[in-house]
């Protein structure tokens, strides 16, 4: 089955095609990033203007590029949608996410669905950035050939870490569509800690990027400099987060240190800021594995494409905690695009009816259009 993915929920316009939930055929994502580095910071508004202008040129692309891998060169990018060349279905994100952003997704996936008479299945943006995990990734070898790596799909059930700018959720995936939440956030989620932290900072937007390369930066240089931020909620016996005091934290040291953009200040509290953040997700993903009984964890979200957390959890398995199937995307499927949207729609295949699907800024993770899965166990 081939799906037309699109996402819109925040600053990226993006539309893939994807193969039976795992062969990517096309992958494109437009980011508004750029705009928003000037503003230091999305404005709803001024995403949602330009994603008007790029979602249908972005989902031509990804039609043409898809016509180009089928080989399909003589086909015009109406015909991809009849019946002769399969689009068998679109998949649009309905939420979370803004309200502007998810509205050109969702009216644009609507239209066509209507106007070529294809099932259209709405999809949950979180639940969704799981699926990174059932994609096959291709390589690209030395000589340029493409070449898709070896890979088995994850065995089921698990738990996954949703960690994405908005949100921060630990579910137990027991089978497609059957997911249950077993812990979150109690105020900022990781990405956003990233994002206010680096603020503080001075480093531009997005702030995980930006506080990952300053980390860098400290370790190379392999000052002594150090700082203690807290771990807040590790050793409680839950599953729940809570980063907000993080940004407290940090405005407390900037304050006694002095001037955040030293660069000896700036780049050790960007460190401690990465290594506070990534302590607290592995030792809570990891705790949720064991008590829950389950062979794989998957990571996903834009926050799993940092390189610290992938090796915190790579080190812990591989040390202590042997036997765990972890897995993560490579970076460029973790962050927002619609190769996953395309992946879930597969997975969790449920038609709605164009007239019944509306953009929803506020779903939960368990929520597809104000329906829950399953409720907290
Ligand atoms: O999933 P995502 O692309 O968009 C949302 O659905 O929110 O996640 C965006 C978040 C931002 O907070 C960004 O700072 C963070 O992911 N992020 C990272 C890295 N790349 C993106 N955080 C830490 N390290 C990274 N390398
Ligand atoms: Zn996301």
């Amino acid at each position: 089955m081939i799906i037309l993915g699109i996402e819109t929920s925040c600053d990226e316009t993006a539309a893939s095609i994807v193969k039976d939930g795992r062969e990517i055929l096309s992958h494109v994502v437009a980011s508004s990033a750029q705009m928003h580095i000037e503003t230091g910071g999305i404005i709803p508004e001024r995403a949602a203007r330009e994603q008007v202008r790029s979602i249908i040129p972005v989902i031509e692309k990804a039609l043409l590029e898809a016509i180009e891998k089928l080989k399909n060169k003589k086909q015009s990018v109406p015909q991809f949608f009849s019946s002769s060349v399969p689009v068998d279905a679109i998949a649009v994100t309905v939420g979370p996410g803004l309200v502007g952003s998810l509205l050109v997704g969702v009216e644009t996936a609507r239209t066509l669905a209507y106007v070529f008479n294809k099932p259209l299945v709405p999809v949950n943006h979180l639940a969704a950035h799981i699926y990174a995990n059932w994609l096959r990734p291709e390589v690209k070898t030395q000589n340029a050939i493409r070449k898709t790596i070896k890979f088995t799909e994850p065995k089921l059930p698990a738990v996954a870490l949703v960690v994405s700018g908005g949100h921060t959720d630990l579910v137990l995936l027991k089978e497609h569509g059957n997911m249950v939440w077993i812990g979150g956030t109690r105020d900022d989620a990781a990405g956003e800690a990233f994002d206010k932290t680096a603020r503080i900072l001075g480093l531009p937007y997005p702030g995980g990027p930006a506080i990952a390369a300053e980390a860098a930066n400290f370790q190379m240089t392999n000052d002594k400099f150090q700082i203690k931020l807290p771990r807040p909620m590790i050793g409680e016996d839950n599953f729940d987060f809570s980063f907000s005091g993080l940004k407290t934290a940090v405005l407390r040291e900037v304050s006694s240190l002095g001037f955040a953009r030293d660069k000896k200040v700036s780049s050790a509290i960007a460190y401690e800021v990465q290594e506070a953040i990534t302590d607290v997700l592995v030792e809570k993903a990891l705790r949720a594995v064991k008590e829950y009984k389950v062979g794989t964890l998957l990571l996903a979200g834009g926050v799993a494409a940092n390189q610290r957390l992938r090796e915190k959890f790579e080190l812990r398995i591989g040390d202590s905690e042997s036997g765990i199937d972890f897995r993560v995307a490579p970076a460029w499927l973790c962050t927002d695009n619609a190769s996953y949207i395309a992946s879930y729609a597969y997975y969790n295949f449920k038609p709605t009816p164009w007239q019944e699907i509306s953009a929803n800024p506020g779903l939960t993770i368990t929520q597809i259009g104000g329906r829950l899965t399953e409720r907290k166990e």
